[in-house]
């Protein structure tokens, strides 16, 4: 079964093909460049951009991928959470041509995508997580721990009660002056040998799954308000700090909830779980923990279709499809 997947809900127009649940074509244009001088997603930009990318990225994943639209069994969208006009763009164009090429459908959940792109096979001897799996969700606009039964059966524990996590990178890249998005940036400051700062971890001590990361992005502005100037060498400490501070509460969060629930499996997703320090520290704790860790390639953590197209042929094969009058939602907790 070929799948067309379709992903507009931010600042990245992708799409993809799968075939039988493997990946033919990987297509994202980027809009980074569009955004960066504002040092955060602009809506309205966004949204003109997808207009005008949309056709030429769906046309290139179906080159790369070696088949006509003609040859596509199914098309999934992302059709939420998101920002709306950036989700109303491939959504549109998705349902477009499930109506003209009158193929099944299905509405994808942005989360679900990223909580099940780490079942995606690279290759035969890919090592893959069963159900259940305890998945940290990290991202841009959303943190939290779920239990993962199966494709319809995950269960959100807890959840950040303000920024997510990689909102929080993002906004203290730009505390530092650096560029947007901030991630990847601070991700590789840190990774230099170094001093570090130490910034506070809320919810450290509760043993709940809820997170909270207003309040280190706070600690960092206080901090770099306090000084003249921030030099290089403290600006990589407070990086450091900064990311310590994020890195650790989310893994012990994440093993706690695998702990908790005696779920073997753990695993990383969304554009957080691209952070190396945040790989490596998982690594070791769930090897501590005797857990087995899981995490897809980085650029599989980000944003990307070919998770759309997964979570879509996934749906598909149990027969789920979703009506052609489907809405972009902005807000849609799975
Ligand atoms: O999943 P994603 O691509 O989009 C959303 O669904 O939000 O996540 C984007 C977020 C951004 O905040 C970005 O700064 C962060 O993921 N990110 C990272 C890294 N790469 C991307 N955060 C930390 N370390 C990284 N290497
Ligand atoms: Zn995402």
């Amino acid at each position: 079964m070929n799948v067309l997947g379709i992903e507009s809900s931010c600042d990245e127009t992708a799409a993809s093909v799968i075939t039988d649940g493997k990946i033919l074509s990987d297509v994202i244009s980027s809009q980074i460049n569009v955004h960066k001088v504002y040092g955060g997603v602009v809506p309205e930009l966004a949204s003109r951009k997808h207009i005008l990318n949309i056709g030429t990225v769906i046309k290139t994943a179906l080159k790369e991928a070696e088949l006509s639209l003609d040859e596509i069994h199914a098309v999934a969208s992302t059709s939420g959470p998101g920002l709306l006009g950036s989700l109303v763009v491939g959504l549109q164009a998705a349902k477009s041509i499930a109506l003209v090429k009158r193929l099944p459908f299905y509405a994808v959940n942005h989360l679900k995508g990223h909580i099940l792109a780490a079942r995606i096979k690279d290759n035969n001897e890919s090592n893959i997580p069963e159900f259940p799996y305890m998945a940290l969700l990290a991202s841009g606009g959303h943190t939290g721990i779920y239990h993962v039964k199966d494709i319809d059966n995950i269960k959100c524990l807890g959840q950040t009660r303000d920024d997510a996590a990689g909102e929080a990178y993002d906004k203290v890249s730009k505390l530092l002056g650096l560029g947007y998005p901030g991630g990847p940036i601070i991700d590789k400051m840190a990774s230099i040998p170094g001093d570090s700062i130490k910034f506070p971890q809320a919810f450290r001590q509760k043993r709940s799954y809820e997170f909270s990361f207003s309040g280190v992005k706070t600690a960092v502005a206080q901090y770099i308000s306090k000084q003249n100037s921030i030099n290089n060498e403290q600006a990589h400490a407070i990086a450091k700090g900064f990311q310590q501070s994020v890195v650790d509460i989310l893994v012990r969060k994440v093993v706690l909830a695998a702990r908790e629930k005696q779920v073997k499996n753990v695993v990383l997703a969304g554009g957080v779980a691209a952070n190396s320090a945040l790989r490596k520290h998982a690594l070791e704790i769930c090897i501590e923990n005797d857990l087995l860790l899981f995490a897809p390639p980085k650029n599989r953590c980000t944003d990307n279709a070919s998770m759309i197209a997964f979570a879509g042929y996934l749906a598909l094969q149990k027969s789920m499809t979703s009506p052609l009058d489907t809405a972009p939602r902005s807000n849609w907790p799975l």
